[in-house]
Protein backbone atom coordinates (compact mmCIF):
# COMPACT_ATOMS: atom_id res chain seq x y z
CA UNK A 1 0.00 0.00 0.00
CA UNK A 2 1.83 3.48 -1.13
CA UNK A 3 2.24 5.61 1.77
CA UNK A 4 2.29 2.65 4.93
CA UNK A 5 5.07 2.99 7.21
CA UNK A 6 7.35 -0.23 6.08
CA UNK A 7 8.06 -0.03 9.71
CA UNK A 8 6.54 -1.99 12.74
CA UNK A 9 6.53 -0.83 15.80
CA UNK A 10 8.03 -3.94 18.42
CA UNK A 11 5.31 -4.81 21.28
CA UNK A 12 5.64 -2.57 24.59
CA UNK A 13 4.48 -2.96 28.07
CA UNK A 14 4.24 0.88 28.15
CA UNK A 15 0.86 1.86 26.94
CA UNK A 16 2.12 5.50 26.74
CA UNK A 17 1.17 7.11 23.76
CA UNK A 18 1.25 11.07 22.81
CA UNK A 19 -0.14 12.89 19.59
CA UNK A 20 2.26 15.07 17.29
CA UNK A 21 1.32 16.16 13.88
CA UNK A 22 2.97 15.02 10.84
CA UNK A 23 2.90 16.92 7.32
CA UNK A 24 -0.71 18.23 9.30
CA UNK A 25 -1.79 14.46 10.17
CA UNK A 26 -2.23 13.57 13.53
CA UNK A 27 0.06 10.76 14.75
CA UNK A 28 0.19 9.03 17.75
CA UNK A 29 3.58 7.75 19.41
CA UNK A 30 5.52 7.24 21.98
CA UNK A 31 7.20 9.28 24.57
CA UNK A 32 10.91 9.03 23.72
CA UNK A 33 10.91 8.51 20.11
CA UNK A 34 12.65 11.15 18.12
CA UNK A 35 10.89 13.33 14.92
CA UNK A 36 12.60 10.92 12.72
CA UNK A 37 10.93 8.03 14.15
CA UNK A 38 7.26 9.17 14.04
CA UNK A 39 7.98 10.73 10.84
CA UNK A 40 8.88 7.16 9.58
CA UNK A 41 5.90 5.65 11.63
CA UNK A 42 3.40 8.08 9.54
CA UNK A 43 4.54 6.48 6.63
CA UNK A 44 6.65 9.42 5.38
CA UNK A 45 9.86 8.10 3.94
CA UNK A 46 11.59 11.33 3.12
CA UNK A 47 12.56 14.16 5.61
CA UNK A 48 13.48 16.07 3.09
CA UNK A 49 14.73 17.02 -0.22
CA UNK A 50 18.18 18.01 -1.54
CA UNK A 51 18.49 21.55 -1.41
CA UNK A 52 20.94 20.62 -4.18
CA UNK A 53 19.43 18.59 -6.57
CA UNK A 54 15.72 18.35 -5.25
CA UNK A 55 16.11 14.85 -4.69
CA UNK A 56 14.45 12.86 -1.79
CA UNK A 57 16.38 12.32 1.07
CA UNK A 58 15.59 9.96 4.17
CA UNK A 59 16.54 9.77 7.71
CA UNK A 60 19.77 6.98 7.28
CA UNK A 61 21.83 6.53 10.70
CA UNK A 62 19.15 7.76 12.94
CA UNK A 63 22.44 8.81 15.35
CA UNK A 64 23.17 12.41 14.32
CA UNK A 65 26.01 11.58 11.74
CA UNK A 66 23.85 12.17 8.04
CA UNK A 67 22.11 15.13 8.26
CA UNK A 68 19.81 13.31 5.98
CA UNK A 69 16.87 14.24 8.28
CA UNK A 70 16.37 17.47 8.74
CA UNK A 71 13.18 18.41 9.50
CA UNK A 72 11.23 21.54 10.02
CA UNK A 73 9.70 21.17 13.92
CA UNK A 74 7.49 23.80 15.62
CA UNK A 75 8.46 26.19 12.31
CA UNK A 76 12.06 25.67 13.12
CA UNK A 77 14.04 24.95 10.14
CA UNK A 78 16.98 22.65 9.76
CA UNK A 79 16.48 20.55 13.03
CA UNK A 80 17.67 16.57 12.70
CA UNK A 81 14.67 14.70 13.56
CA UNK A 82 16.35 11.42 14.62
CA UNK A 83 18.56 13.53 17.85
CA UNK A 84 15.04 15.39 19.25
CA UNK A 85 12.31 13.56 21.27
CA UNK A 86 9.01 13.94 20.62
CA UNK A 87 6.53 16.41 22.79
CA UNK A 88 2.72 16.14 22.50
CA UNK A 89 1.39 18.39 19.94
CA UNK A 90 4.91 18.50 18.35
CA UNK A 91 4.60 19.76 14.43
CA UNK A 92 7.11 18.07 11.96
CA UNK A 93 7.14 19.07 8.62
CA UNK A 94 9.17 17.49 5.97
CA UNK A 95 11.96 19.99 4.76
CA UNK A 96 12.11 20.77 0.55
CA UNK A 97 15.30 22.18 -0.22
CA UNK A 98 16.86 25.00 1.29
CA UNK A 99 15.13 26.22 4.30
CA UNK A 100 14.03 30.03 4.48
CA UNK A 101 15.27 31.70 7.70
CA UNK A 102 13.51 34.46 8.95
CA UNK A 103 15.28 37.64 10.34
CA UNK A 104 14.80 36.33 13.93
CA UNK A 105 16.53 33.02 13.17
CA UNK A 106 18.87 34.60 10.93
CA UNK A 107 20.10 36.54 13.61
CA UNK A 108 20.46 34.08 15.83
CA UNK A 109 17.33 35.62 18.12
CA UNK A 110 13.81 33.34 19.15
CA UNK A 111 11.02 34.46 17.32
S1 LIG B 1 19.31 10.19 10.38
FE1 LIG B 1 21.41 10.62 10.21
S2 LIG B 1 21.67 12.46 11.30
FE2 LIG B 1 19.58 11.96 11.59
Amino acid sequence: MPGASKFERLACASNDWIQVMVEGQPVKVRPGDSAAAALLAAGQSAARTSAVSGDPRAPYCLMGICFECLLEIDGVPNVQGCMVQVADGMNIRRQQGAPVLNDSLAAGVPA
